[in-house]
């Protein structure tokens, strides 16, 4: 960093990843307090993969539900509240075509639930090398 534009432009863009990065956290923070209804059945990840898999939704969300712009949003690791998730599963309002409990049950979502609260979330904003 030999001028003073420099170093000003690496502060300004270290400030604006750094504040993504906690605008994420509060984020996940807050839905991670908002979704666990106290009678929502206990989802089994692994299933729900298979299940994500099978049905199709990663054709969409991707295989780890970290969604596309071209194709559909990002689901996981945050996914909306499981009540929410089946609302919009069962009645989409946008390009996602419905899903029936005959096609998928509430305990398969459930179980697809799970599986995108189970994704590992991107690294801390200290630990990114950006950042230091
Ligand atoms: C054909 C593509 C496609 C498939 C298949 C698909 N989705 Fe979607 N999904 C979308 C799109 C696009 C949206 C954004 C809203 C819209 O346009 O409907 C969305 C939105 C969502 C949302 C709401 C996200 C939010 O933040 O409000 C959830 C939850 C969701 N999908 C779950 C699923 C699950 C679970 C499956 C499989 C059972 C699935 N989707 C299959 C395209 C798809």
């Amino acid at each position: 960093m030999k001028s003073f534009r420099g170093c000003r432009f690496d502060a300004g863009a270290a400030l604006a990843i750094a504040l993504f990065f906690i605008s994420l956290h509060v984020r996940s923070a807050i839905a991670a307090q908002e979704s666990k209804p106290a009678d929502a059945p206990a989802g089994n990840a692994e299933n729900g993969k298979r299940i994500f898999t099978k049905n199709g939704c990663y054709e969409c969300h991707g295989r780890e539900g970290q969604g596309s712009n071209m194709t559909g949003p990002r689901i996981a690791p945050d996914p909306v509240p499981l009540d929410v998730l089946t609302r919009y599963v069962r009645k989409p309002t946008g390009e996602m075509p419905p899903y029936t409990d005959k096609v998928v049950s509430d305990q398969e979502l459930a179980d697809i639930y799970a599986f995108l609260q189970s994704r590992p979330h991107p690294p801390a904003a200290k630990n990114n090398p950006l950042l230091k």
